[in-house]
């Protein structure tokens, strides 16, 4: 028998393996396509505020190994989330992550106050990438001292939930953004969110998608997510780490773990076939008990030094 359970903030994952933030949706979607409680965990998509439609289409647009998306954060709201959306968790035996996007730190506290009077929210995770209106409409996670404010404002709003900050890639020094956070009192990381990028339609000389950049999701970002989950490690000993990008198969989980990473997050391969996260949790108990590690404490007691 082979333990595959993480605990993290005291919170017992059953298994390393959650669905990240977006791709299969805010709870309704993902409960009637997934079996939730097969999971370490489940994070909700990206609510915000206010109610957004999103960006319009074209939106999603297919690249070498993934996808380029640019839905642009569309959600019904915090109201209609706390209302109609999340109570359809309540009962599900997972490790529950909301995530939160806001346009200015007031935003954020005020929907992290909000979800940490709610027992059954495991754990909070903010998504940096959202554009900060007071800053330029620069993204949170590209400043390190606005990390640093969003942080410590959230962090005191959320006395009673693990808080997490999810960083982007797309910066010149992410162990310096994630050394801000960890300031600000971040509990833990999720690393990394979509990577920006672009494809040109040569037909008409435009971008494929109407706003021209999106995001990279999919096996092509996973070199990218593990060189960043690596250098936060290596950085940061002791933080709680949710690596995130390209996963598809268990070997890629064994791979973030051994980067780094505490449990891994699934977004694109989960869409592109519902019952892969199921097999990727095998795949993962088929690789420990091949290479006589007992536990995922025990794979990580044996990894090489990250250095
Ligand atoms: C269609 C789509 C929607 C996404 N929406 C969100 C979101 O709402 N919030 C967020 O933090 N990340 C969002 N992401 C990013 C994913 O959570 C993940 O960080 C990224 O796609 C890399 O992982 P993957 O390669 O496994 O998809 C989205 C990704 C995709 C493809």
């Amino acid at each position: 028998m082979v333990d595959i359970a993480v605990e993290l903030f005291g919170l017992r994952f059953k298994n390393p393996v959650v669905l990240a933030s977006g791709p299969s949706g805010n709870g309704k979607e993902a409960i009637e396509v997934f079996d939730l409680a097969k999971l370490g965990g489940f994070t909700t998509k990206t609510v915000t505020w206010e109610p957004r439609q999103g960006n319009p289409p074209p939106r999603l647009v297919e690249i070498y190994g993934g996808i380029l998306n640019s839905i642009g954060l569309e959600n019904n709201g915090i109201e209609c989330f706390i209302k109609e959306e999340l109570p359809l968790l309540k009962d599900v035996d997972t490790v529950k992550i909301v995530s939160v996007g806001g346009d200015t730190v007031e935003e954020f506290a005020q929907m992290v106050e909000r979800l940490n009077d709610i027992p059954y929210v495991d754990v909070i995770e903010l998504n940096l990438s959202c554009p900060n209106v007071e800053n330029g409409g620069i993204s949170f996670g590209k400043s390190p001292s606005m990390v640093r404010k969003v942080c410590e404002t959230c962090k005191k709003m959320s006395p009673k939930k693990p808080l997490m900050a999810k960083l982007s890639s797309d910066v010149t020094d992410v162990v310096e953004i994630a050394s801000e956070a960890i300031k600000g009192g971040i509990d833990g990381l999720t690393l990394i969110n979509s990577v920006q990028g672009m494809r040109m339609n040569i037909e008409t000389g435009r971008p494929y998608l109407l706003r021209g950049v999106g995001g990279m999701s999919g096996p092509c970002i996973k070199p990218i997510g593990i060189w960043n989950v690596y250098q936060v490690r290596r950085a940061f000993p002791d933080i709680p780490i949710i690596g995130t990008g390209g996963v598809m198969n268990g070997e890629d989980v064994i791979e973030y773990i051994m980067a780094g990473a505490n449990v891994v997050g699934i977004g694109f391969g989960a869409i592109v076939d519902f019952d892969l996260p199921y097999r990727v949790i095998d795949e993962v108990k088929v690789f420990l008990k091949e290479h006589k590690y007992g536990s995922i404490r025990d794979l990580v007691s044996k990894r090489g030094d990250i250095q």
